[in-house]
């Protein structure tokens, strides 16, 4: 029998969860309940490498913890909390910004996207973001992550983070009798069909909470008519449906609406092109309304109803971060043996 495997996974409190967030990651996190024990996190010292606003992140942290129990996490199964409740994930950070190289972090490319020209503006934290997350991943030693396309630099970067760690320190990890692999090297869970939601404005362009149309996206928080409307003006082309895949190659609104479909009704493209390939948009949209009224109206309301609880919300990450503690402070302990750093028995 094998042990059943660790996952862990971080959403940044930054505002705006969208559909993107939802398709991309929750419900993925959803579905690995089941076979998972799961640890999730608001990762709001990751947040902070961009200035954020106090009151706002404050806001966020719920609202993502909101989004994350009214899509079905079980905060009891499971482990849900926010990141900086744990001081373990910065304590590591620490250690790891002296394993990792800074030629290492010179080839993340997210850092160069983010930091734009003004590099000697950007944030030192949002240069070492990549060792923080490394940090969340390891103090757990979790196996299995579930990130999107943008992440997997980063996870490799965990990878090879873990293993630097474990040959500078093998003769310490071996006096003292720990695993040779002392941590072990995560693995990436890449999701589903339509992991990459595009701009309903723009079918080349990633849905995005920073987009300033509000058209290019439907908020987990919208109502039944603002899902509506945005789906009814979405961009599209004026061909009717493919019949089949190919045919949404080039066709990348299209083909978005199509995946969006698919993953809100757990259908293949394919068969939800078998159902509609050859009829018109308008047809196809108000099918997609319905379905997306119906699957993300329920989230919606449950978001709102928990945001006016906040008592709640904040409860159930405290005592998240406790449960999580309890398995940092551990690995910890270990790392401040194996590093050879002197502490309490
Ligand atoms: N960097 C991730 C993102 O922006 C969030 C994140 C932080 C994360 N720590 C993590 C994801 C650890 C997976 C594992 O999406």
């Amino acid at each position: 029998m094998t042990a059943i495997q660790r996952v862990f996974s971080g959403v940044q409190p930054t505002g705006n969860l969208h559909l993107g967030n939802y398709l991309g990651a929750i419900v993925n996190f959803v579905k690995l309940q089941q076979t998972h024990n799961c640890i999730y996190c608001v990762v709001d010292l990751h947040a902070i490498t961009v200035w954020q606003n106090p009151v706002e992140l404050t806001h966020n942290i719920r609202e993502v913890t909101a989004a994350f129990l009214a899509s079905g996490i079980d905060p009891d199964k499971h482990i849900v909390f926010n990141q900086s409740q744990v001081a373990e994930h910065a304590e590591l950070a620490w250690v790891l910004n002296c394993v990792a190289r800074l030629g290492w972090l010179n080839r993340m490319t997210q850092f160069k996207e983010k930091a734009g020209k003004d590099r000697e503006n950007a944030s030192v934290g949002l240069y070492a973001y990549p060792n923080l997350m490394a940090a969340d991943i390891l103090v757990y030693r979790a196996t299995h992550v579930p990130v999107g396309e943008d992440q997997k630099q980063h996870l490799e970067l965990a990878r090879d983070i873990a293993q630097k760690f474990n040959n500078d320190f093998s003769e310490s990890i071996a006096a003292k009798g720990y695993d040779p692999k002392f941590f072990p090297q995560p693995e990436p869970l890449i999701t589903g069909p339509a992991t990459r939601v595009m701009s309903l404005r723009d079918g080349s362009k990633k849905m995005s909470k920073s987009d300033p149309s509000d058209y290019s996206r439907i908020n987990l928080t919208d109502d039944a008519d603002a899902i509506a409307q945005k789906i009814r003006k979405a961009k599209t082309d004026p061909e009717p449906l493919p019949s089949e895949e190919d045919g949404l190659k080039s066709r990348p609104e299209a083909d978005n609406l199509v995946g969006i479909y698919a993953a809100l009704s757990g259908r293949t493209k394919a068969d939800v092109l078998r159902e509609f390939g050859g009829g018109q948009f308008s047809g196809f949209k108000s099918t997609l309304v319905d379905l997306s009224v119906d699957k993300l109206g329920p989230i919606g309301a449950e978001m709102k109803r928990l945001m006016q609880d906040p008592g709640h919300v904040d409860a159930v990450l405290v005592k998240g971060a406790e449960r999580a503690r309890a398995i940092a402070f551990e690995t910890m302990k270990a790392v401040k043996d194996i590093v050879g750093f002197v502490q309490p028995k």
